[in-house]
């Protein structure tokens, strides 16, 4: 058991974490003394991520570095389905403390008259009723544990994008989704704010994940944004961790209502 990290003993629920930037932040979280739940619609790593231990689930991989974690099945476009990844939370480990909405899919590459009406109800369902159903279901839970200590106010963390703070070419239906669910966070900080929950957005650029797979490996596109990086290099999975951390922790015990670029500068 960990018992000198940054969340030693926090109970947390993170959507989409069995690839990408959701598998970086579980492994993180737990080696910082966290229980994951890792809610997802599969449990093994999606082809195409850059991680290593790929072949091992994120539940498998931070129990073989000694952390605690579980795997539960959950599709976040329904509502059934998140309560009973909170749920799992609060049997198995006896609360919840920060529910981390980073489930997300990706549609680019054709302009905005050339989009399916499912490339459209796909973005939306996952990236804005994913996000407003786990909201729902975390508050709805720490509202229950408030009643018995005021101390469990809990945390939300929002995996949005720099695509939601503004326009991309391309990518239409993609950045409308994510500049609501951009304004999800916003309502949700004012209205659970005086309850003591903070909740917080995270707003990546291009970052290396299954998800961006075709674009890294397109050449001509790879060196071009990079370039256009003031870092010069694309996001790494752990540069996203390591802010769900510090938004997950009490030391950002202030940070409130924020949509926080991690882009290497890109937005400037
Ligand atoms: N990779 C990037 O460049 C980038 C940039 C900005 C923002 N983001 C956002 O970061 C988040 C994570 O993206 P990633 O790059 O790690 O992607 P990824 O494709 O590597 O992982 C996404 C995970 O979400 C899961 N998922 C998809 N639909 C789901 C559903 N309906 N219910 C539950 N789980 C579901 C997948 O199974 C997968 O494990 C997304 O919200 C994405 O929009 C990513």
């Amino acid at each position: 058991m960990n018992t000198r990290g940054q969340l030693r003993d926090k109970i947390v629920v993170i959507t989409g974490a069995s690839s990408g930037v959701g598998r970086a932040s579980a492994t993180v979280f737990a080696a910082e003394g966290a229980k994951v739940v890792v809610a997802d619609i599969i449990e093994e790593p999606l082809a195409g991520g850059f991680g290593a231990d790929e072949e091992s689930s994120t539940a498998e991989l931070i129990k073989s570095n000694g952390g605690d974690a579980v795997f539960v099945k959950c599709d976040v476009t329904k509502a059934g389905e998140v309560d009973a990844a909170v749920r799992a939370a609060v049997e198995r480990y006896g609360r919840l403390d920060v529910m981390f909405n980073n489930a997300g899919v990706y549609r680019g590459g054709k302009l905005l008259d050339e989009f399916t009406e499912e490339d459209l109800q796909l973005c939306f369902d996952v990236n804005v009723k994913g996000t407003f159903l786990g909201t729902q279901a975390a508050i709805r839970q720490f509202r229950d544990q408030q009643r018995v200590s005021a101390d469990n106010a809990g945390t939300i963390i929002n995996l949005v994008s720099t695509a939601g703070l503004h326009g991309n070419l391309k990518q239409s239906v993609y950045n409308i989704s994510k500049a609501a669910q951009a304004n999800l966070t916003r309502c949700a900080a004012l209205e659970y704010g005086p309850e003591g929950v903070r909740i917080n957005g995270i707003c990546p650029t291009f970052t290396k994940t299954a998800l961006t797979r075709n674009l890294f490996d397109d050449t001509a596109f790879m060196e071009n944004f990079t370039d256009s990086v003031p870092l010069k290099r694309w996001g790494e999975t752990d540069d996203i961790a390591k802010l769900a951390l510090f938004l997950a922790s009490d030391a950002s015990s202030y940070i409130h209502g924020a949509l926080i670029p991690v882009d290497g500068g890109k937005s400037l």
